[in-house]
């Protein structure tokens, strides 16, 4: 009775697992054959009502039949298996030969990229950053710098005018009034910002940027100022590089000075780059004018200090070596990816 049953179930095991066609038939089949309520399971109930005699032999049958029916069902779902992550890779796959998409990754510009030098160094230095309004007053802009209506050095400033006697500040030079106003000595700050001139060529743009310097104390000297230009410019330029101090003139400053530095482009032989002088104008300086550390409320003979202001425009021109200035505002992918 029961030999024939595993017969049977034989029969239709292998039937059935000819047929099965995927991984999910083989695991239907494991259980419907050989699971916990399964088809052999059924059959070996009724050992129990089988003489004792017969029963280590049924009991072996039935033992190998579960075992073939095993290695079968397992060796058909290796396959399957690796059939259907084959199908899978095949309809997912990609094409390796296709170029990659590129991502852009942006960089920063080379404003930006000098900005961050100059502030680095002159934070090593002990200046901390301030900033102020690009829309100015007059008062800031001109007045409190000792640059009264009448002053010839308004012309050169060409200020782009606005409404209820506002303008576009024309220099960093008002935020050293606006902090000495609101802060005492000691003072010791770099303003980095937009400056605007109604101004175009190769050299000039109506927005560029500068960072002013100012240090103010009991008793700041030239010689500070001169050795913190000079650290400056080395470290920005490099420890080679030749830096000369030009007596000047600014309303603001008292005495002034604008700093040139070795052109490197021709190692100050004289190019067409230096206009044949061997020297590159960078900055303008001097000691603050006893009339605006007045206007800003302190007693000029208390207090001292220095001014500078840096164009960052011309420090970017002569590091990289580019000729015209407005290359840097025409967000040109080609120009920018190569800094
Ligand atoms: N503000 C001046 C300019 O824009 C530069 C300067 C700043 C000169 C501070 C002296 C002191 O030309």
């Amino acid at each position: 009775m029961i030999e024939s049953l595993l017969a049977q179930l034989k029969a239709g095991a292998f039937d059935s697992l000819s047929r099965a066609e995927s991984v999910t038939d083989i695991e239907g089949l494991r259980v419907r054959i050989l699971g916990k309520k399964g088809e052999l399971t059924e059959i070996l109930k009724g050992l129990a009502s089988v003489a004792p005699n017969d029963r280590p032999r049924l009991g072996q049958l039935a033992n190998q039949l579960k075992d073939e029916i095993s290695s079968v069902l397992n060796q058909k779902l290796v396959l399957f298996q690796a059939q259907e992550s084959q199908n899978k890779l095949r309809s997912e796959g990609v094409d390796i030969h296709l170029p990659p998409i590129r991502r852009l990754i942006g960089r920063r510009h080379p404003i930006q990229l000098v900005l961050q030098d100059v502030v680095a160094i002159f934070s090593r230095m002990g200046f901390s950053v301030k900033e102020g309004p690009d829309v100015e007053t007059e008062y800031y802009n001109f007045e409190a710098l000792n640059i009264p209506a009448d002053h010839p050095a308004r012309e050169m400033h060409d200020t782009f005018y606005l409404e209820n006697s506002l303008l576009l500040r024309t220099h960093t030079s008002p935020v050293q009034i606006r902090t000495m106003e609101t802060q005492s000595p000691p003072i010791k700050i770099i303003v980095p910002g937009n400056v605007y001139r109604c101004d175009l060529d190769v050299t000039h743009s109506p927005m560029f940027h500068q960072v002013e310097g100012l240090y103010v104390d009991s008793t700041v000297t030239f010689s500070q100022l001169k050795g913190t230009l000079v650290y400056f410019l080395k470290e920005f330029f490099g420890q080679s590089r030749k830096v000369r101090f030009r007596p000047s003139y600014f309303p603001f400053t008292e005495p002034s000075t604008e700093v040139d530095v070795e052109c490197g482009r021709c190692n100050g032989e004289g190019c067409q780059s230096c206009k044949q002088t061997g020297w590159l104008e960078i900055l303008g300086a001097g000691m603050v004018n006893r009339k605006v550390v007045l206007s800003a409320g302190y007693d000029p003979d208390q207090v001292t200090g220095f001014a500078f202001g840096i164009g960052i425009e011309r420090l970017a021109m002569l590091r990289y070596n580019i000729s015209d200035i407005r290359l840097l505002y025409e967000n040109d992918l080609r120009f920018l990816g190569q800094f």
